[in-house]
């Protein structure tokens, strides 16, 4: 059963970001076709320092050691002035030449005022540059009529959600040439060419 890292880019207590994890949770636990796992010290991760990437420091290290132990991982991060969360691009930057998302399958979303569109091309092409393989992106506009006691309550929203794990579960189960137009059909919306990823089956 493919387990699934959930990693979160909002450190608000009552994060849209966050709820909308916590739905992909307590989903996973009513289909046995997937399990997820939280992705945890984002907050802790200093800034990025290039010079350690190669001995990097034990908050870092274990941050990726996480996502190595993950068959894929799904990223949901605010945009915050028209861009991806800063400390969402500082922890991607770790990953950086430690080759830890190369040809890893990840989903990206972003729960915002607007959805998140800045923040999802931002992350799809940082995640793209570094080797990882996005098979599903969703924005979430106006997050919060979307919620009832922190959680989201909105069907539609919840359907779209359910979807985008599906794409996900999807791609990680089924290796094979059906996995290049899924991913084309990601990227080339974002203007990335499909052959930045060499061979992809
Ligand atoms: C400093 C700041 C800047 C923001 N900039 C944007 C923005 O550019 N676009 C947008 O859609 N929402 C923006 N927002 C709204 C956030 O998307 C919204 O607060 C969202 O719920 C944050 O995610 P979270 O609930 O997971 O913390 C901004 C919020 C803050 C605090």
């Amino acid at each position: 059963m493919p387990l699934i890292g959930l990693l979160c880019g909002s450190f608000r207590s009552e994060s849209a970001n966050q709820a909308v994890l916590n739905l992909i949770a307590t989903n996973a636990l009513k289909d046995s076709t997937y399990s997820t796992r939280e992705i945890c010290g984002l907050a802790t991760l200093p800034t990025f320092r290039p010079e350690q990437v190669d001995s990097p420091p034990e908050v870092v290290a274990d941050f990726r050691r996480q996502i190595d132990g993950v068959d894929g991982v799904i990223i949901a991060a605010p945009e915050y002035a028209a861009g991806l969360a800063g400390s969402t691009k500082n922890a991607l930057d770790w990953l950086v030449g430690s080759s830890t998302l190369y040809r890893k399958p990840v989903a990206a979303l972003s729960a915002g005022t607007t959805g998140g569109h800045h923040a999802l091309h931002d992350l799809v092409h940082t995640l793209s540059w570094q080797g990882a393989w996005t098979f599903a992106v969703l924005g979430i506009a106006a997050p919060l009529p979307k919620m009832t006691n922190g959680a989201i309550t909105h069907d539609a929203t919840a359907n779209e959600v359910a979807s985008l794990t599906t794409k996900l579960v999807r791609a990680i189960r089924e290796p094979g040439p059906s996995r290049r137009s899924a991913l084309n059909s990601v990227v080339s919306t974002y203007g990335i060419d499909i052959e930045r990823f060499g061979e992809v089956n």
